[in-house]
């Protein structure tokens, strides 16, 4: 058992933060070996019972569930800041010619273990991340995350069409890699597959078709793709697949959206695409920084709650411009804000928070297993110091309650404030029985 004595930060399950000035969090190996929450509270109730032993003590630090991203690309580490008319040009020009790297084994393995440190280093312990069009590209990442015994989801880009050489795939063959991967890869350690169309207008009818098969044979594996991000990219989808509603009603109409099934962006919706949302359990990634930095648009708060699908954080590099959390929470408050082309709200840092853990575990399907430190949570921490720089010190010591000590973190936090990040281990069964 280990028992860490410090500030506290977690979630109820209806989304309100629970925090403990000094706290107590405990973690011990379950049946199977792996490291999990069992006491989380104040230290004064619970001292008692699990603080007799050994007790690492952090003062003036603050323990917070591991950060969980909901959409990112490993292969574009490199893409971030590559200026772009809009989101068609920057994949033209940049994000498609520097994925074509990727069909070498060697550089992908290169990048996937940098991608996992920066990861750690900004305190995010789950990701959904999409790989290329390259098998070698999701090899690579899996044996990275699996090494570090991260949780981690990804998958093969599927773009049979209207991709350059280098990044286009063969529809039949495509599926056939897919489906090898899975075996491979999904539910190993910590692992999970997600099938990843990149999106609708770089896929045939057949390889669509294909993926929503594998779903349905699937159902435990994750889906992800894009939508419904630029105005262009709406229109050429729909001038595409014209029998279909709306853009996000192909994916609809392929068998591609359900419980599991994650879109980035969410962005130009009408109310029957957020009622599709919230009928079929599909979820948002919300990537502020992407949409500001390729000027996209602005998620749609209010329209996403008023209908009721479920959405979380994600950072979107290389689109996105940060790995770090708190980037990506400060960009979703500014999105929030925004009022000229929908309603305008002042997201608390509480629900910023919880929208980047438990609440994007939720839209994961992982409510419970990561994103909190709830008891039965998987081990997984980040321990923060608030204090990391002069203007942080200064402006933290002034918090006179847990919203502006948490609004001062996000507005002027990066990974400088993550001391730490703690992933909870697997220990094998000879440790683990007499733990
Ligand atoms: N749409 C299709 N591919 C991509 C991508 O790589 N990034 C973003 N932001 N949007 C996409
Ligand atoms: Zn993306």
């Amino acid at each position: 058992m280990r028992v860490y004595r410090s500030a506290l930060l977690r979630f109820a399950d209806d989304g309100s933060a629970l925090y403990d000035e000094d706290g107590l969090l405990a973690i011990a190996p379950d049946g199977a070996g792996r490291q999990r929450v069992v006491a989380a509270g104040a230290w004064n109730a619970l001292a008692a019972e699990y603080g007799q032993g050994a007790v690492e003590h952090l003062p003036g630090r603050l323990i917070a569930p591991g950060f969980v991203d909901m959409h990112i690309h490993f292969p574009q580490t490199d893409v971030i800041g590559a200026p772009a008319a809009g989101l068609l040009p920057w994949l033209e020009n940049y994000t498609f010619p520097h994925e074509s790297r990727f069909v070498d084994p060697a550089y992908g393995a290169q990048v996937a273990d940098f991608f996992v440190d920066e990861l750690l280093r900004n305190g995010v312990t789950t990701a959904l991340t999409f790989a290329t069009s390259h098998p070698a590209s999701v090899d690579a990442l899996f044996t990275e995350a699996q090494r570090r015994q991260l949780r981690l989801i990804t998958g093969k880009v599927l773009q049979d069409r209207h991709s350059p050489d280098g990044v286009r795939d063969q529809t039949e063959q495509s599926l056939i890699d897919t489906e090898a991967l899975i075996r491979r890869w999904h539910g190993v350690d910590r692992l999970g597959y997600a099938i990843t169309p990149r999106f609708a207008p770089t896929s045939t009818h057949e390889q669509l078709s294909g993926a929503g098969e594998l779903a349905a044979r699937h159902p435990d594996v994750w889906i992800q793709s894009h939508v419904a991000e630029n105005l262009d990219e709406v229109r050429w989808a729909r001038e595409l697949f014209p029998a279909s509603r709306s853009y996000l009603g192909v994916y609809g109409d392929y068998g591609l959206m359900r419980e599991r099934a994650v879109y980035a962006h969410c962005i130009h919706f009408d109310d029957d695409d957020r009622a599709l949302m919230r009928d079929t359990g599909t979820v948002a990634a919300v990537s502020p920084t992407s949409n500001l930095f390729l000027g996209s648009g602005f998620f749609d708060y209010a329209g996403a709650d008023r209908v009721g699908f479920g959405y979380g954080l994600a950072s979107d590099v290389g689109g996105g411009t940060s790995f770090s959390p708190f980037r990506t929470m400060l960009a979703a408050y500014y999105v929030g804000r925004e009022g000229q082309t929908k309603q305008g709200l002042s997201l608390s840092p509480q629900q910023l928070w919880w929208q980047h853990t438990a609440g994007a575990a939720k839209a994961l399907g992982l409510a419970g297993v990561v994103g909190n430190l709830q008891p039965g949570c998987e081990g997984d921490f980040v321990v923060i110091h608030p204090a990391a720089t002069p203007l942080l010190a200064r402006k933290t010591a002034q918090a006179r309650n847990l919203d502006e000590l948490l609004f001062a973190l996000i507005v002027l936090g990066d990974e400088r404030l993550v001391e730490r990040t703690v992933i909870s281990q697997s220990l094998p069964d000879s440790q683990a029985a007499g733990t």
